[in-house]
């Protein structure tokens, strides 16, 4: 892997020198660290392989090859040690080391080492690029997630798939899926040659959805100058996504309950039934039942359309697919953006899981192109990610210790002040606000003797 970037930690300038030499002449680009702190501050701007000298004079090498791999796991460090113990072998196997190096080393052997462990790495990214490279748009591989809510729903979109049912529902929370679930189902079907058409049941006036749908005769209407086949009949064989179901006009529900049992319909003006196959996939994000409660959705065509209900899951009820979800769409922002990011820091990761993700995986992923985007690292910090994704980020490390010093507890203060009148001194959001929970700002309240002064906003 020529351009790889390795790292030379040692104390002994010798042995880093005979290191460097070596390595560069094996055409690597190579950095070197005396000490664990400068190591560390090294892998932060990104290598890919570190040769970690066992005793530093600072920091010992576990705490040092905890803290690399902590902030990015894909990163190789092979561990430099006069006299290997049992022990620390173990130890440092726990800690993700690759391997272990006995001094005095043998600058051959070395040298393999280092060119077998970044081939590994290499052959381990290709795999996983040309996995997501090949992976067929709308394969079932598409929908990321191994927890059991997803799936759950991917067996059940697979016995769908595969079934004659001519009418499915899809809910769940907006981004969670459901369009993808959709295109899913279709091309793993039998129907997968014929047309997936999409429509909005709420883009469109009712008369002119009516002949979207069903189509209509010439002189149907004003205007109507021709005669146009709707999407049922072009779809003939295929699919029909009806989106944001529970916004479709009662007139046009009547129609669709029609449709959906005789498998007939009129064009628009027309006289003749006209049959067709396809099959109905409805989605919404609402409740539906609510809506049949309220009176804003027939119970009728509820309860025919609910015949294949499938759920898609709230990103928060299923967190342990965060990583995979973060991983998939930094494979596709890399080729996207055509960068190399390695991935997200174990406390940048932490941060991820916690996030409530009203926008569900929709925002998740522009989460991660947004940090992608803007980064200069080569791997995804918290400061790269901005709570709900809000146009003004903190990078952290752009907040700079003025030369003559601060008070922490006034710039804490004041900002426990801001984030309260920003929100109107509500307390749950100001905590949010700060990354705290409720009781860590109440604390702060009573510790700053904080008093709201103006009225409550709501
Ligand atoms: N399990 C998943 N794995 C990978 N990507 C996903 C997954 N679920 C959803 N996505 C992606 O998240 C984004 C939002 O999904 P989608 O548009 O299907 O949501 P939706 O449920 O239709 O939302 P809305 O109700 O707002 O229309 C899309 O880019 C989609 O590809
Ligand atoms: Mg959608």
């Amino acid at each position: 892997m020529p351009n790889a970037t390795i790292l030379v930690v040692d104390d002994e300038p010798l042995i880093r020198w005979s290191l460097v030499e070596r390595l560069r002449t094996d055409g690597y680009d190579v950095a070197e660290a005396p000490t664990g702190k400068e190591a560390l501050q090294r892998v932060a701007a990104g290598v890919d392989l570190v040769l970690l000298d066992y005793k530093l004079p600072d920091i010992d090498g576990v705490t040092v090859l905890r803290t690399i791999k902590e902030h990015d796991p894909d990163v190789i460090v092979i561990l430099l040690t006069a006299h290997v113990s049992v022990d620390l072998a173990v130890e440092a196997m726990k800690q993700g080391a690759y391997h272990y190096a006995n001094k005095p080393f043998n600058l051959d052997e070395v040298a393999m080492q280092v060119e077998k462990a970044l081939e590994t790495t290499r052959l381990r990214r290709e795999v996983r690029a040309l996995r997501a490279s090949q992976a067929q748009p709308y394969s079932f591989d598409r929908i990321v997630g191994e927890g059991p809510a997803v799936v759950a729903v991917k067996a059940l979109l697979k016995k769908v798939a595969s079934s004659p049912a001519s009418t499915v529902l899809l809910t769940g929370e907006s981004g969670t899926g459901k369009d993808l679930a959709a295109k899913v189902l279709h091309y793993n079907s039998a129907r997968a040659a014929k047309p997936f058409m999409n429509i909005t049941c709420s883009a469109l006036p009712e008369a002119l959805m009516e002949s979207e749908l069903f189509g209509h005769e010439r002189g149907a209407f004003t205007g109507a100058d021709r005669q146009k086949r709707g999407l049922f009949e072009v779809a003939d064989g295929g699919t029909v996504f009806l989106d944001e179901i529970g916004e479709m006009v009662p007139g046009l529900q009547a129609k669709l309950l029609r449709f959906l049992e005789e498998k007939t319909f009129k064009r628009v003006g027309g006289a003749v039934d006209i049959k067709v196959d396809v099959r109905v996939v409805a989605a919404t994000n609402r409740n539906l039942q609510e809506e049949v409660k309220q009176g804003r959705f027939r119970e009728d065509l509820f309860y025919r359309l609910n015949v294949l209900p499938i759920a898609q899951p709230p990103l928060r009820d299923r967190v342990d697919d965060i990583p995979r979800l973060v991983e998939f769409y930094v494979d596709v922002y890399n080729t996207e953006f055509k960068k190399r990011i390695r991935g997200v820091s174990a406390d940048a990761m932490t941060q991820l899981q916690r996030h409530p993700w009203p926008g569900n995986i929709r925002e998740l992923r522009n989460a991660v192109e947004r940090a992608m985007l803007l980064t200069e690292e080569q791997t995804l910090g918290v400061g790269d990610f901005s709570p709900a994704g809000a146009a003004a980020t903190l990078r952290l490390g752009a907040v700079e210790l003025p030369p003559a010093g601060l008070d922490l507890e006034q710039l804490e203060r004041s900002l426990v002040v801001q984030a309260l009148e920003r929100t109107g001194w509500n307390q749950t959001k100001a905590a949010t606000l700060l990354g705290l929970n409720r009781d860590q700002i109440r604390y702060r309240i009573e510790k700053f003797e904080l008093e709201r002064t103006s009225p409550a906003k709501n």
